[in-house]
């Protein structure tokens, strides 16, 4: 019976409009993506995904539309209830304290997420389940060796890898990256992007991502945004097949 059931929407994304002082950068996207799912976003430079992003996580309020996240209509809330209600972005660095060392990072979010934040009574260090768990999310990103290195002596790879290991850290649900492979060289987005495919196991996805290699091996679906909304969404061979993506986007990139 269970394998019978449809799996359900954990995100819906409808009609979102958002203008930046006139200028209109999302004109009516829609898309949905289902649990356990992993769905990327490409489109060209400029086209909004980002903004797209932002709109998700809560960063900016759309013009108009809603975002649906396990059925309950979440726009416009703050990024900080967001992550209370397990949806987490990778913020580039900005959410990783570069004095603090690794360990001291990835804890700081377990901590959040096991409700200690604001229990003076007990030391961080003094609760075996926190550090059970960052050593736990520590070596499934790849860092278990690097837990006393201040996160600012960090090779590129490894910040990558960090900020994965701090979104994890309050155990989302659905995961967003932006771009996490970019400026990587070929052997490291290799090794990110397994390492990716494994910490999301079990968890939604959804990953903005100009390499097309990494989009069609990691992906489960698609969706193309150009010129402000969808172009179409898809399984990764009907992406690859459609003749308006590759007018639109995927010749430019063969070119
Ligand atoms: N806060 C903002 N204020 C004004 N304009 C903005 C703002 N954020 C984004 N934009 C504009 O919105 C458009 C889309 O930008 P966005 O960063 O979302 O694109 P993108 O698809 O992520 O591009 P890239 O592939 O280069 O990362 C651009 O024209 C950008 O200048
Ligand atoms: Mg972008």
């Amino acid at each position: 019976m269970k394998a019978m059931q449809e799996r359900k929407d954990i995100l819906q994304v409808r009609d979102i409009h958002k203008d930046f002082s006139g200028l209109k950068v999302l004109t009516g996207v829609d898309f949905e993506v289902k649990e356990n799912e992993k769905h990327a976003i490409i489109g060209p430079n400029g086209a909004g995904k980002t903004t797209l992003f932002n709109i998700i996580s809560g960063k900016y309020k759309p013009s108009s539309g809603s975002i649906i996240f396990k059925g309950e209509d979440i726009s416009g809330r703050s990024p900080h209830a967001l992550t209370r209600m397990k949806i987490c972005r990778s913020f580039q660095m900005t959410n990783v304290f570069k004095e603090l060392n690794v360990f001291e990072n990835v804890r700081a979010g377990v901590r959040c997420d096991h409700g200690l934040r604001y229990n003076f009574l007990k030391r961080p260090g003094s609760i075996p389940e926190v550090n059970e768990k960052t050593e736990e999310i520590l070596a499934l990103v790849g860092l278990a060796d690097a837990g006393e290195t201040p996160a600012r002596e960090l090779s590129y790879g490894q910040q990558r890898a960090l900020e994965i290991a701090v979104t994890l850290s309050t155990e989302p649900e659905l995961i967003l990256l932006d771009e996490p492979t970019a400026g990587m060289t070929r052997e490291e987005t290799i090794e990110a992007i397994k390492m990716i495919d494994k910490v999301t196991a079990n968890r939604t996805l959804v990953i903005i991502e100009h390499d097309m290699d990494v989009v069609f091996s990691l992906a489960d679906t698609i969706s193309v945004l150009h010129n402000g909304s969808i172009l179409v969404s898809g399984r990764p061979e009907e992406i690859r097949e459609d003749q308006r993506v590759k007018d639109a986007y995927l010749g430019e990139e063969a070119g």
